[in-house]
C-alpha cells in the first residue's frame, strides 16, 4: 500500500494525460496558454497502463481518474481507458466536456465507469470570458451525451470567480437538478499558471452556501457520508438530489487526503501543492523493474506533507500548474 508518515493511505490514483486544453480558464491558465511539454516527455500509453496496472495490482490504487488538461485531447484515450478499466479499480475522467458528445459513448463501451465535467457558466458570453473560447454549446452537449452513455451520476465541478460568474451559484444547481447531474462547487485555489490567485478575490465555501440558501434550503447530508471525499453534501430541499461545496483552502481535508497524483511526464506528485516529484518515466525508460518502480512510488508518497500550508506565510505555489498536475 501507499502510505504516509501520518498514516493516510493513498487509493485516489489521479492520472494527467496531456498539460494540453483547448480553454483557457482564468483560474488555470493564460489566455496564450502556456509553454506545452515536448511530445517525447509525455508518458505513452503504453507506459501509462504499466503504471495504473502497477499501481492496482501492488499499491492498492482502487479509483484512477483520468484528467489533464483537457484529457479527451489524448487520442489513445479510449484504448487507455479500455487496458485498465478492468483492473479492479472504479475508472473515471475529469474533463471539460468539449468532445464528449462524440467521445462519451465509446468510452463507455471502454469501461469508464464515471465522469465530472466543468461547467462554470450557463451564459455564453460569461464562458467566453472566463474559457477564452466560445464553447459552451459544446460542454452542454457533452454532459447530455455522457448521461446517454450511462456515465451516471454524471458529476459537474464549478469554480466561482469574483465579478465573472459569482452570481451564477443557484442557477448552475436549478441547471443540475433539472438534468439529475450532481453539482460540486470548488473554491478557487492558488494553482493558476500565471499565478493571479488572490485570497481576497477567492469566492469561499461560506458565501457560496449563503448564496444558495437564498434559493433553496441545504440540509448538511450525514457526515460520515463524507470519508475522504473532499466535498461537504448538502440535501438540496430535503433530498435525494444533493450539492457539494469543496473549501480546499478554507476548510482543509488534508488529514483525510487519499490521493496521490501521477503528471502527463511521468512524476509522481503526493500533493497538489507538493514542491518534490519523483520521477517514475526516467526510472522507466532507464529500464527500471516493476519492483523498483513500485519502491520509488511508494517511497514518494512516504514524504507526503502534513496539509498544503496556504495559509502559512512561508507558502509557495508549486512550479507546476494545475493543467500540468492533474486535478
Ligand atoms: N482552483 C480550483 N479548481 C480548479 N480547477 C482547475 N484549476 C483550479 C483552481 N485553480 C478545476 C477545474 C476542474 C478540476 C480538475 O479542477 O475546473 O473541474
Ligand atoms: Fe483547460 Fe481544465 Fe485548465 Fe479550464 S481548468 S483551461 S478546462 S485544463
Amino acid at each position: 500500500m501507499l502510505v504516509d508518515s501520518f498514516g493516510r493511505v493513498a487509493t485516489d490514483l489521479r492520472v494527467s494525460l496531456t498539460d494540453r486544453c483547448n480553454l483557457r480558464c482564468a483560474y488555470c491558465m493564460p489566455p496564450e496558454g502556456l509553454d506545452w511539454l515536448p511530445k517525447p516527455e509525455l508518458l505513452t500509453a503504453e507506459e501509462i497502463v504499466r503504471l495504473v496496472r502497477l499501481g492496482v495490482e501492488r499499491l492498492g490504487i482502487t479509483e484512477v481518474r483520468y484528467t489533464g488538461g483537457e484529457p479527451l485531447l489524448r487520442r489513445e484515450l479510449p484504448e487507455i481507458v479500455a487496458h485498465t478499466s478492468g483492473l479492479g479499480a472504479e475508472t473515471s475522467l475529469t474533463t471539460n466536456g468539449i468532445g464528449l458528445a462524440r467521445l462519451a459513448g465509446p468510452l463507455a463501451e471502454a469501461g469508464l465507469h464515471r465522469v465530472n465535467v466543468s461547467l462554470d457558466t450557463l451564459d455564453p458570453e460569461i464562458f467566453r470570458r472566463l474559457a477564452h473560447r466560445d464553447r459552451l454549446p459544446d460542454v452542454l452537449a457533452g454532459l447530455a451525451a455522457a448521461d446517454a452513455a450511462g456515465l451516471a451520476p454524471v458529476k459537474v465541478n464549478a469554480v466561482l470567480m469574483r465579478g465573472i460568474n459569482q452570481h451564477e451559484a443557484a442557477p448552475l444547481l436549478r441547471y443540475c437538478l433539472e438534468h439529475g447531474y450532481e453539482l460540486r462547487f470548488i473554491e478557487q485555489m492558488p494553482l493558476d499558471a500565471q499565478h493571479g490567485w488572490k485570497r481576497q478575490d477567492m469566492i469561499t465555501a461560506e458565501e457560496i452556501l449563503a448564496e444558495l440558501g437564498q434559493e433553496f434550503k441545504l440540509v448538511e447530508d450525514d457526515p460520515r457520508e463524507r470519508g475522504s471525499a473532499p466535498a461537504e453534501l448538502f440535501l438540496v430541499d430535503g433530498g435525494p438530489a444533493r450539492v457539494g461545496v469543496i473549501g480546499a483552502v478554507t476548510r482543509p481535508f488534508c488529514g483525510a487526503c487519499d490521493r496521490v497524483r501521477l503528471t502527463a511526464d511521468g512524476q509522481v506528485r503526493n500533493c497538489l501543492f507538493a514542491t518534490e516529484e519523483s520521477d517514475l518515466r526516467g526510472a522507466m525508460r532507464g529500464g527500471a523493474s516493476d519492483d523498483e518502480l513500485v519502491e520509488r512510488w511508494r517511497a514518494a508518497v512516504r514524504t507526503k506533507r502534513a496539509g498544503h500550508g496556504i495559509d502559512d506565510p512561508a507558502f509557495l505555489q508549486p512550479a507546476r500548474p494545475m493543467s500540468a498536475i492533474g486535478g
